[in-house]
């Protein structure tokens, strides 16, 4: 392991923006912010049902993961086009560049949008260029991850496989989310064998709400590679045991545990825990536009909150780039950058 140098522990905020990280969670879709809600109406020639920006970020308030899924849900309405999707992505990519994010795992959804017949074409193809584009911009590396809804049928997310095939190569993964209670992992699980033989690469959003049985039930049922959220994991010993021993990686979203109430304060965060347990935990936005803060935000509240350290710093900039599904010789490569950094900060 890399032995940090100690800092004073008010230079830590200025390393914890100046340092290179892979983000791996975060929905595209959470990251409209209420402006381009706005303007993305108005190109449309749609009606907002709020009066302004400040009357649609108050309501940014939830109880808990249903709640806010369903104003998640009313914001996608604005998005209609192609470049719509583009410019959703290509604001997130900048934003996420400029918290040095040298590359982004993102996801999106296409039922969403299916649903009010926007074409899983449009989406994919405007998130696609937006992608293309920032790596020339910015030189951010991205990978796309479609997420299955699951409060939706298996039938509707065999349908939606279905549907992005012709664009099979743009894609790196597949993922679920959306309601966690009342829909277990294994409700997908041949949707998962079908989109494993394709040679996608699999993640699952397991134990946020949902109890450490969901997480189980992800390894062992969809036979994912990556656990997103899975905080509830503390609650079981033997589970954290598993998940520390075979390197699996947990993507943590704190600030979105915090406004969707999972965790009262920040200091009651169970993430510093499984850092200490030698869990592959990495921080994320989740949904930057609704929790609070992209993902820089996160690390600096977190810290603050946990009185996590330089070392903790390097641990989970170090966690992103190995949970990442970047080749070995890249990960190098980001590991060097990071060590760079962390060498020269001072
Ligand atoms: N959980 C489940 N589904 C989601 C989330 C989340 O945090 N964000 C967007 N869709
Ligand atoms: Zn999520």
């Amino acid at each position: 392991m890399f032995k940090v140098k100690p800092l004073e522990p008010d230079r830590l905020p200025a390393l914890l923006r100046l340092m290179p990280k892979a983000e791996l969670h975060m929905h595209i879709e959470g990251s409209l912010e209420p402006e381009l809600v706005f303007a993305l109406a108005q190109r449309n020639g749609l009606v907002v049902p709020y009066p302004d920006v400040a009357a649609l970020r108050s309501a940014y308030v939830f109880d808990d993961l249903q709640s806010f899924l369903d104003i998640y849900h009313a914001g996608t309405l604005v998005l209609r086009t192609e470049q719509d999707f583009y410019d959703m992505a290509h604001a997130y990519l900048a934003r996420a560049a400029a918290d040095r994010v040298l590359h982004a795992e993102i996801f999106f959804d296409t039922q969403t949008h299916t649903g009010h017949g926007v074409s899983a074409d449009v989406v994919i193809s405007g998130l696609h260029r937006a992608c293309v584009d920032a790596r020339a911009e910015f030189g951010i590396s991205t990978g796309l991850i479609l997420c299955f809804l699951r409060h939706l049928s298996e039938h509707e997310a065999f349908e939606c496989l279905e549907q992005v095939l012709p664009q099979r190569d743009l894609l790196l993964g597949v993922g679920l989310a959306s309601s966690e209670f009342g829909h277990p992992p294994e409700k997908f699980a041949r949707v998962f064998a079908r989109a494993r033989a394709l040679g996608f690469r699999l993640v699952a959003h397991a134990g946020e709400e949902g109890p450490p049985e969901y997480i189980w039930s992800a390894l062992d049922v969809l036979k994912v590679e990556r656990i997103d959220h899975g905080v509830q994991a503390v609650k079981d010993t033997a589970l954290m045991a598993r998940l520390a021993r075979e390197r699996i990686p947990l993507t943590v979203c704190p600030l979105s545990n915090l406004k969707l109430r999972v965790f009262p304060t920040l200091q009651q965060h169970s993430v510093r825990q499984m850092l200490e347990a030698g869990i592959v935990a990495t921080l994320n936005s989740d949904d930057p536009a609704y929790f609070g803060g992209y993902v820089n935000e996160n690390f600096t509240q977190t810290f603050k909150a946990l009185g996590l350290t330089a070392q903790h710093a390097w641990q989970l900039a170090s966690n992103s780039f190995e949970a990442s599904f970047i080749d070995d010789a890249r990960k190098r490569h980001y590991l060097e950058r990071l060590q760079a950094c962390f060498e020269t900060f001072d």
